[in-house]
Parts: C-alpha cells; structure tokens; sequence
C-alpha cells in the first residue's frame, strides 16, 4: 500500500526520487564529523523560524506597547517563557554555530576553486545571522535594548560620507530612536531576512551540490562514500546534541525584561549581545578622533578580507596538518576576538538596571501605601509595617509611591536605580547632609522601621 502511495507520489510529482538523489550523493571518503556544522546551523534556522512565528502570534509590534506583549508572553503564555528563551538563545547559539562552520571550512580550505561563489554566498549569511541579532536587540523595548540599539545606530551613523543617510534610513532623529526605527528593525527581522536566508541557504546547498563536498589530496584514489546513510547519522546525532543544549539553555539561564525603554534614563550603561561585545571594546581602544578605525574601518576590513579570502589563497587543497598558516589565523582570530571580549566584560561596571528583571517583581510591589494598609493585603510583614510609618510620617503629602502622592518631592519608584542603602538610610537622618539646600524633613525611625522602609523603598519597581 505505503509503495504504492509512493509511486503514485513519484509519477506526479518526482519528489521520491529527488529525495533518493538528494541521499545518495557521493561525498568523499574524507568527510565525517567535522562537517556536521552546516546541517546544525540549518536546522536551528528552523528553530528560529517556529519560535518567531510562535512568538508573533502574541506580540505587538510598536514601540511601547511590544513591552507589555513580551510581558504577557512571558508572564501569562503557556510556554511563553520557554519560547522566548529558545528563541533568544537560539540567536546566541546560530553565531557559534555559524562560526564553526566557517572555521572549519576555512581550515580544510574548502573555499578554493571551484567554491569561491558556495563561500561568498556563506559570508552573505553570516552577514545576516548578525542582521538578525542587530534587528532582534530592539524588539523587547526593554531599556537593555533600546539603550544598546542607540549605540549601534550611532555607530553607523558615524559612517564617514554614507552616515546621515543610514542614521535617516534607520530612523534615527538627533542620535534618538523611536517609533520609526522599532517599525524599520522589526520590517528588516521578519519580513526582509527570512525570505532572503532562505533563498540564500538554498542557494548554498545548491552550489555545495554542484561542486560536491570538498574532497582532500587522497581522497581521490579513495572509494566515495554516499551521503546516506554514515553522513546523515552524523548530521541527525549533531543536530540531536545541539537541541539539547540549547534546551537545556532555555530551561535554565533566564533572560531578564528590564524596565520599560526610558530614554531619559541617561544613566544606563549600554551593553550590546556578548559577540557584539569585543566591537565596543575595540571602539575604546581607538579614543577621539581615532574611534572611526574601531568602528568603521576594522569592521570593514574584516569583512572585505572574509569576502576576498579564496581569490586571495589559490593554492591547490592540502591535507589540513599542512594547513599550518590557516590554523595560526583562525587561532590569532579568536585570541583577539576572545581577548577584546574578556576585557569588555571586566571593564563594564556593573549596573543596577542589568540586573533588574521586571517578570520577577511580585503583584504586591506594585501595591499603593494605602493598598499595603488594607487588612487583608497579601504582601509581607516588612512592607506593611514600611507603608504604616510612611502613613505616620506623612511621605504621601510629598511623594508618589505606586501611582499616588504628593509632587513636593521626587516620585519614589526606581529609587533603586539612584540610590542604594547606606545614602537612603544617611538621607533620613539628615536630608540637608546628602542634598543640601533639601526641604524635606528629618526622619529618625526606630531600626526595624527603618529597615522596613528601606527594603520596602527599594523593592518599588521603576515602571
Ligand atoms: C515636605 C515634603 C517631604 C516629605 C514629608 C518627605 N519628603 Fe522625601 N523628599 C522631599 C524632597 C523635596 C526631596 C528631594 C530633595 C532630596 O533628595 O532631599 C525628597 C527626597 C526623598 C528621597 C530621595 C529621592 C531621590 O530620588 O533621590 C527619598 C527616598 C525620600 N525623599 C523618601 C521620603 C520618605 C520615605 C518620606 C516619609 C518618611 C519622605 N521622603 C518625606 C520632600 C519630602
């Protein structure tokens, strides 16, 4: 029955035997384990297409209110959580996989004639992967990504002649970004790299077909092996292992949602997706009027040497331990890649605001002083009794807690961004000591008091 379905299938169709030809193609008898690279970095292309789809279904696509939708789906989705993390450390794991592929194709010297074009079309990707990771920072909304953004923007922005018109293209007002960028980046995620990656890898595969995979100095006198069924257990066990550490990944490292995008919030410390890291460090090492060779030049340069690479190396294929040079670049590359990292992550102090993670604020601190009184509030001991002397003392009548108060003093929510602790306590007994010239009144609270107010103070949430 099941071969007489087929039949059926192939007469009209083809399909059967395309797929019988796809499997079994000859691949020499030097290929195995280190090429498995490809068929990773493709299926987790498919992983990023389903998390996204998934992920649309909830979200909304504007400045401001996409916040609140990754909050939902976060928060309130079944899975939601899981598939935002999937989708997220999907992205982080593509660049490493996408990386070993071209390592590896790089060492053995697989982009020497006749496969310059299947290498050009592979840099083009690579391209995009980052595109992808560029575009996706900003659509949390969160201040993580919105701060991030600006210095990316600003970035190419400083593009000596082409600059204004990127910045215009972007969206980019005055150094600011709004609205139209968060339209533009979210236009070039979902709808303008998708249908290219796909008609680019497509093209890859077929340009790998054309020439077959690379065979080495040998390989010739060799009998071929077939693509099935040695191959394709070694792509299906590849791709069986990175699922389940990007699984894993997914279950275990959460990735925070920061406040809401605040653009006065001049403070925040930027800080881009960890491989766009050693970029920023570069930038510092070339301060000034310097800085346009750490951002525009290098970055260039690299990239037109990873474009040239195969007309620059015409040499004949050689066995990979003769592959000394190659090996001492990709090694020098990654040294300097991992170096430039490390310093970026030692260097950055760290902020308050990368550490705040809204989903992880409970309902009760998002509840008024006057809520915290009710009998039946449901929130703990500390901050009813920090609510009961905010009420004795009279804070209302100049301050807004939560949405009510008095406008005589600062609003209180995301004091912890400002200030910490000892200025907190310092500021109570003695407000004129740590701002002079304040006019509010001092305030010697018992211990348990005060450290009921200061835990409850600093636990009110910035949005
Ligand atoms: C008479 C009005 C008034 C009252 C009452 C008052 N404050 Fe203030 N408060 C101010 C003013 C004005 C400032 C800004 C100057 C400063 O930082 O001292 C301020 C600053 C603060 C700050 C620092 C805010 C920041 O962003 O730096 C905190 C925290 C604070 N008040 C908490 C309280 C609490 C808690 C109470 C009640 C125990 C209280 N205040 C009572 C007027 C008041």
């Amino acid at each position: 029955m099941l071969r007489g379905v087929l039949e059926w299938l192939d007469d009209r169709t083809g399909v059967v035997t395309g797929v019988r030809h796809f499997l079994d193609e000859d691949i020499p008898a030097s290929s195995g384990w280190h090429q498995v690279f490809g068929s990773i970095a493709m299926f987790g292309f498919l992983v990023q297409a389903v998390t996204g789809i998934l992920l649309a279904l909830n979200y909304a696509p504007t400045a401001g209110e996409a916040y609140y939708s990754l909050k939902y789906i976060v928060m309130e989705v079944t899975g939601g959580r899981l598939i935002r993390q999937l989708h997220h450390w999907g992205a982080s794991l593509m660049i490493v996989i996408v990386a070993l592929h071209m390592i590896q194709v790089f060492i053995w010297g697989g982009y020497k004639k006749p496969r310059e074009a299947t290498w050009i079309v592979g840099v083009v990707l690579l391209l995009m992967t980052l595109g992808y990771g560029l575009t996706g920072y900003l659509l949390p909304w969160d201040n993580r990504a919105y701060w991030g953004t600006v210095v990316a923007t600003q970035i190419a922005a400083s593009a000596p002649g082409a600059g204004p018109y990127i910045a215009r293209l972007m969206g980019v007002v005055d150094g600011a970004i709004g609205s139209v960028t968060f339209a533009r980046f979210y236009a070039i995620h979902v709808l303008l790299l998708p249908p290219a990656t796909m008609a680019l890898m497509l093209l890859h595969v077929f340009l790998v077909r054309r020439h077959g995979v690379a065979p080495l100095p040998g390989d010739e006198v060799l009998p071929k092996k077939k693509f099935y069924p040695g191959q394709v257990f070694k792509d299906t066990l590849a791709i069986f292992v990175y699922f389940a550490i990007l699984y894993t990944l997914a279950v275990v490292a959460r990735v925070p949602l920061e406040r809401m995008a605040d653009p006065t919030d001049t403070s925040y410390i930027p800080r881009p997706d960890w491989y766009f890291l050693f970029l920023f460090q570069l930038l510092k090492l070339f301060p000034g009027s310097l800085e346009m060779i750490g951002s525009i030049v290098l970055p260039t340069l690299a990239i037109i040497a990873l474009f040239a690479a195969p007309f620059i190396d015409r040499s004949k294929m050689v066995m990979v331990r003769q592959r000394g040079f190659a090996m001492g670049l990709v090694l020098l590359a990654a040294a300097a890649w991992g170096s430039l990292t490390y310093a970026a992550v030692a260097g950055t102090p760290k902020s308050a605001h990368s550490e705040y993670d809204a989903t992880l604020v409970e309902p009760w601190q998002h509840l008024t002083p006057k809520e915290l009184l009710k009998p039946d509030a449901q929130a703990p001991d500390f901050a009813k009794l920090a609510a009961r002397t905010y009420a004795k003392s009279g804070c209302t009548v100049c301050h807004v807690a939560n949405g009510e108060g008095g406008k005589m003093g600062p609003p209180l929510n995301g004091i912890m961004f400002r200030r910490d602790r000892a200025w907190l306590e310092a500021h109570f007994i003695e407000p004129q000591k740590m701002v002079p010239g304040s006019t509010m009144p001092p305030y010697k609270f018992a211990p348990p008091e005060m450290a009921a107010m200061l835990d409850w103070l600093l636990k009110l949430p910035p949005d």
